[in-house]
């Protein structure tokens, strides 16, 4: 009986130092003397009716992303015509604040100037946080839950992924060759791709998914989901309760009829400056599918597992023009039909000031 006292008493005493070793091990490495630097930023918007929206890093937020001419427009724009979703027009600040904060963030003599100057790299990340969310929340109505579409992003899907805890990510993926032959049809500049080689835009293509890719992956599949552009437009109702489950948004029928919502309040604001706008103001439909067939050059054709290794690897056999992409949904056969009989036209207030404008020259393309 004594013995066990005894025992319970070392026992208790072993738990009670155990204890104060572990808190005062955890305080000395914790710092607590040190006050944080940091601090939340948190944005209040009110809309239309006066209600309140606050946002902070800990907001649930979803980045649209992939190389142009992937159908991140598409995917915005249906996301837009949900009640609950706001992504806007591309902001075109953002990815260019994340390419100056990579820069800061390399193991260069930069990074060292500034830390010897105070600017610690947690201090460059409050405030890319802060400037993200002022440029998100604000440009255009607030929404319970708010997205962003600026292709580019997705190359920092990681690091967006860091300083905001609860985003998520839709990565577009299509096949490359109608991608590049869509930037240059349309004459679209992207910084790095030269338009006037099909050679050239396919291996920035590659090199660019593959960059997204990887990213996404790395980010999980909890929070990075991959929507390929073809399924978007064939099966777009299976494919946004897909979208929808992942951002745990309820299904709402108007995401199939984005057309309708848009210059609606709450609905899907376009830009006449982008270079989708003129697409998305028709309904889903398979114009744009198989446009590129027939225009690659034969030599580059020959050529296109070497010139384009992400083809295979997302799945498009490289060797196939086209690869069969799946069966289309009747209602996208109907759309495509009023399309092509010249149902949509882009209203005037729509059309570009200056057409053909080089725009949206944007160096986050390089690599
Ligand atoms: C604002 O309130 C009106 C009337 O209550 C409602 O019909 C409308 O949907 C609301 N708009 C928004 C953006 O919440
Ligand atoms: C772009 O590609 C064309 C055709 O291959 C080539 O003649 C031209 O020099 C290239 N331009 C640049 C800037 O590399
Ligand atoms: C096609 O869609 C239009 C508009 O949604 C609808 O009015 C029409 O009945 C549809 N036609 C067919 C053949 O499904």
């Amino acid at each position: 009986m004594r013995l066990s006292v005894k025992r319970s008493v070392v026992l208790l005493l072993t738990v009670f130092g155990t204890y104060t070793l572990t808190r005062t091990l955890y305080e000395v490495l914790t710092c607590p003397g040190v006050v944080p630097r940091t601090h939340v930023v948190s944005i209040g918007v009110r809309n239309l009716n006066q209600t309140l929206y606050r946002y902070n890093k800990n907001t649930p937020m979803v980045f649209v992303g992939g190389v142009p001419r992937s159908g991140t427009t598409l995917m915005r724009a249906m996301l837009d015509a949900h009640p609950d979703i706001r992504c806007g027009e591309e902001t075109r600040v953002i990815p260019r604040m994340l390419s100056l904060r990579q820069g800061w963030g390399r193991q260069t003599g930069e990074r060292w100037a500034l830390e010897e100057e105070g600017v610690s790299q947690e201090m460059l990340d409050a405030a890319t946080r802060a400037f993200l969310l002022e440029i998100i929340a604000r440009h255009g109505d607030p929404a319970p839950l708010l997205c962003n579409k600026d292709p580019f992003t997705l190359k920092s899907a990681l690091y967006l992924s860091y300083i905001f805890p609860n985003s998520k990510f839709l990565l577009m993926l299509r096949d490359g060759r109608a991608s590049v032959h869509s930037m240059i049809s349309r004459r679209v500049t992207i910084g790095g791709f030269n338009l006037s080689s099909y050679r050239d835009c396919l291996t920035k293509w590659s090199n660019a998914v593959e960059v997204m890719f990887s990213q996404c992956m790395a980010v999980g599949r909890s929070r990075c989901m991959t929507v390929r552009y073809e399924d978007l437009v064939l099966q777009p109702r299976a494919t946004m309760q897909r979208v929808l489950n992942f951002l745990k948004s309820p299904w709402h029928e108007g995401v199939l009829h984005h057309e309708e919502a848009i210059g609606q309040p709450g609905g899907v604001s376009l830009s006449r400056s982008e270079r989708s706008t003129d697409q998305v103001i028709k309904p889903v439909n398979l114009e744009a599918l198989t446009r590129w067939v027939g225009h690659i050059p034969a030599d580059v054709q020959q050529d296109m597992e070497n010139i384009a290794p992400m083809l295979s690897r997302l799945g498009y056999n490289p060797k196939a023009n086209p690869p069969d992409y799946g069966p289309p949904d009747p209602e996208v056969i109907n759309n495509t039909e009023r399309v092509l009989r010249g149902d949509f036209k882009t209203p005037t207030r729509l059309k570009r000031l200056v057409q053909g404008s080089p725009k949206m020259v944007s160096k986050e393309g390089r690599n």
